[in-house]
């Protein structure tokens, strides 16, 4: 444990510092405010660690990204979503009667109560999926109340139900009849068979979709305190439910700064694929101040160097989109938009590199899931991690309710003026 000295109008405090598992350094300003009554002000917490965690660990200057220690490369190309669940949240790879008997839950809840669906009544066939999703996960809340009582059941009840509540609102979308999961088919699998089967035929889930599902999944499921997950913790913090605490976070990841980015990098594609093209004409509108125009997909808060996720991604789309006989001429753009964009002094000089939804959207569009329903994937694979880092949150005993402080610019202290004398 060392000490880190701040000088504030000539008073000297020694800071306490943490030094986590990686050697990266915490200054604990706990008593900051006590001692000096200064408080720190750190916009968007680009330098302020939230909490201590045992989960992932992202080391931006060198790309690394690893879940509970294992290099997310070895995972994307080695283990199932479901072990990679039970790894986020258990701590530990499972073994096979362990993985066995989590994947048995996860097969057992995956049905809803069928009243839920008339939940689903209530939206327009236009409603976006996002804003179905949380509601469908927040709904769960009514169904389950003492979900806080029995956590790990909850968990597991989470889990298993989400694909199904993405499933039925895409065919509610389309007009389809719902299609119930079935406990003979696997996590992916069974949510492929209930987003595209159809009474009228067989449907049988093509291995080559399934795999690239499965690495989808695990490459998106968790990502340490970005965006949506610090709002996950923010509500657990609360002692709210795990459906409500979840529900907030499938609304932080809607934006496109955030998991919405994999929607607007397709539409971005397309515009420019409309537009003749010309690629660099995005390029430079994308530097240009005065355009508010952003390359999608591109730009990190904490990778600056390639997201690893990125590199294996843009792999698997030329996989994908060759075995299944696919030529989707955006991946071309996108490829030409990296190109160019890697060479540009704009994007060297600010370590703006591909993230993880540069290329995710050219593998789900070659699944056949439509573009508005990107983010919904995202979240999918996001929900483990979600989940694990809600528990991490509920079960330390350095959580306290979440309550920032702020630095007030508004009036200063003036008299009510009746509304007759206001003029
Ligand atoms: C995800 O945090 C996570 O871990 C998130 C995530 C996860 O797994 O949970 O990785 C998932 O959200 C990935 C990011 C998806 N979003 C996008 O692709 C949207 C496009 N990217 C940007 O909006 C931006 O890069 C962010 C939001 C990702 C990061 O924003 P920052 O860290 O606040 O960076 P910034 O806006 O301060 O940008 C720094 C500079 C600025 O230029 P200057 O003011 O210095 O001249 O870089 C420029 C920005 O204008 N810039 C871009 C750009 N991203 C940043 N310029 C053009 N195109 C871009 N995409």
């Amino acid at each position: 444990m060392g000490t880190a000295k701040l000088t504030l109008d000539g008073q000297v405090l020694e800071l306490p510092t943490v030094v986590g598992t990686e050697d990266e350094v915490g200054i604990d300003i706990s008593k900051l405010r006590k001692e000096t009554g200064a408080i720190t002000l750190d916009y968007g917490y680009g330098n302020t660690g939230s909490c201590e965690s045992a989960i992932t660990f992202i080391d931006g200057e060198k790309g690394i990204l690893r879940y509970r220690g294992y290099a997310i490369e070895e995972l994307a190309e080695q283990a199932t979503f479901a072990e990679v669940c039970y790894l986020l949240i258990h701590g530990e790879l499972p073994e096979r009667s362990q993985l066995d008997a989590f994947v048995q839950k996860l097969t057992y809840h995956s049905m809803i109560h069928e009243d839920m669906k008339k939940l689903f009544e209530g939206f327009p066939p236009t409603a976006h999926p996002m804003a179905v999703l949380s509601s469908m996960i927040v709904s769960l809340a009514t169904y389950y109340p003492h979900a806080n009582e029995n956590v790990d059941l909850n968990i597991m009840r989470l889990l298993a139900k989400a694909p199904t509540l993405a499933a039925i609102s895409y065919k509610k979308s389309i007009g389809q009849p719902v299609v119930y999961p079935r406990n003979d088919l696997s996590y992916t699998a069974n949510f492929l068979h209930m987003m595209f089967a159809v009474p009228a035929e067989e449907y049988t889930v093509s291995p080559v979709l399934d795999r690239a599902l499965n690495l989808l999944l695990v490459l998106h499921a968790d990502h340490e305190q970005n965006c949506s997950t610090s709002t996950v913790r923010m509500v657990g913090s609360s002692d709210a439910n795990l459906y409500a605490s979840i529900a907030g976070g499938v609304c932080a990841l809607w934006g496109p700064l955030h998991g919405g980015a994999n929607q607007r990098v397709m539409e971005m594609l397309a515009r420019i694929y409309e537009d003749g093209n010309d690629y660099r004409k995005y390029v430079d509108k994308a530097k240009d101040r005065n355009d508010p125009f952003r390359l999608m997909g591109f730009g990190h808060r904490v990778y600056k160097n390639f997201d690893p996720r990125a590199k294996i991604l843009k792999r698997v789309a030329d996989e994908v989109l060759d075995e299944l006989g696919i030529d989707n001429p955006l991946l071309d753009i996108a490829k030409n938009l990296e190109r160019v964009a890697l060479e540009d002094e704009y994007f060297i000089e600010r370590k703006l590199y591909p993230n993880v939804d540069f290329y995710s959207g050219i593998i789900y569009s070659a699944m056949g899931i439509p573009t508005r329903f990107f983010t919904v994937l995202f979240a999918l694979g996001r929900l483990p991690g979600w989940i694990a880092q809600w528990k991490e949150g509920r079960d330390s005993p350095k959580t306290r309710i979440n309550r920032p402080r702020q630095i007030y610019t508004g009036p200063k202290l003036r008299p009510y003026v009746p509304l007759d004398r206001r003029g």
